[in-house]
């Protein structure tokens, strides 16, 4: 049997060529997310780093090549140590090594870990350090609201008597939603597709990959982008030895996105714990980099 909607976990977008096909959206015209968080890091990271404030151990949540964490270390004052957490191990090497060399003197503790699991921050050489968060490129999107909640309380209790600066998407004209989820060029749909390219690889699936079609469309009255993949046949699809059927139409979901106004995300950080300190945005009101602290 299985569940009378089929759905597949946005995280497993993310191996090695998924996470370089995400790295190829984050360049398209269509998609303004990453170019946005990165304009208003580089207008206000003067500003963040005294608001994080001397000698604060970062956390990174998902820190993957730790491109934008860059621009943050080099503004900290003194920092006490970085924590990169990541579910790929040879990522997480590979950004930690040349971190170090690139660092010379700065506390490296890597975790590899879902970020999501329970896990320990390794000793540190100054444990008194205030721990701050860092949370970039409104991942908290792809969160259902009660589990978006459940991984704040989650980060409020590592980060208690510091912060969390975090990524969030907001609210906007549904057009330039739906075009940052229809890149012309197609790329999106390559990467959803993916998870499907995943299974036949690594569980022994036949999917046959073109008759699926992406579907990606902005849901109003839920607030968020909503990824599917859609049979366009009815077919029978075996994964290892187990047989899956679809119905023509049917879909697999496969992300969500939410988007949030200032006023909801508030609430949902208040929720969990945490006091917005501060909001950037850019002149647009895309999207917003917040300060979050938590006591
Ligand atoms: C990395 C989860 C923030 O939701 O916009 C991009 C992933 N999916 N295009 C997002 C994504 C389709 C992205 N996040």
């Amino acid at each position: 049997m299985q569940k009378p909607c089929k759905e597949l976990y946005s995280k497993y977008f993310y191996d090695e060529e998924g996470s370089l096909l995400f790295e190829q959206i984050c360049e398209l015209d269509e998609y303004y997310p990453t170019r946005t968080e990165l304009s208003i890091m580089q207008q206000h990271v003067q500003e963040i780093a005294t608001l994080l404030g001397p000698d604060c151990l970062l956390i990174e949540y998902g820190s993957g090549s730790s491109l934008k964490t860059r621009m943050l270390l080099d503004a900290l004052q003194t920092p006490a140590g970085y924590v990169p957490i990541d579910i790929s191990k040879e990522l997480l090497l590979q950004s930690v090594a040349s971190l170090a060399s690139d660092y010379r003197g700065l506390e490296i503790l890597p975790i590899c870990a879902d970020y999501t699991s329970t896990f320990r921050i390794p000793a540190y050489t100054r444990p008194s350090a205030r721990r701050v968060g860092y949370y970039p490129g409104s991942t908290i999107g792809n969160f259902d609201p009660e589990p978006a909640k459940l991984f704040l309380q989650q980060i409020a209790r590592t980060c208690r008597g510091g912060g969390l600066l975090i990524g969030v998407d907001l609210k906007k004209d549904f057009n330039i939603l739906h075009r940052a989820y229809n890149d012309q060029q197609g790329v999106t749909a390559q990467f959803n597709k993916h998870l499907l390219v995943r299974i036949n690889q690594e569980l022994g699936a036949n999917f046959q990959i073109n008759q699926f079609g992406h579907y990606a469309f902005y849901n109003p009255g839920k607030g968020r982008v909503e990824m599917h993949l859609v049979s366009l046949k009815h077919q029978v699809v075996r994964v290892g030895n187990v047989e899956i059927p679809f119905k023509l139409g049917e879909s697999i979901w496969t992300e969500s996105s939410y988007k949030y106004t200032l006023e909801e995300f508030a609430q949902l950080a208040a929720k969990a714990g945490f006091t917005v300190e501060r909001v950037w945005t850019d002149s647009r009101n895309f999207f917003s980099v917040q300060y979050l602290t938590v006591q």
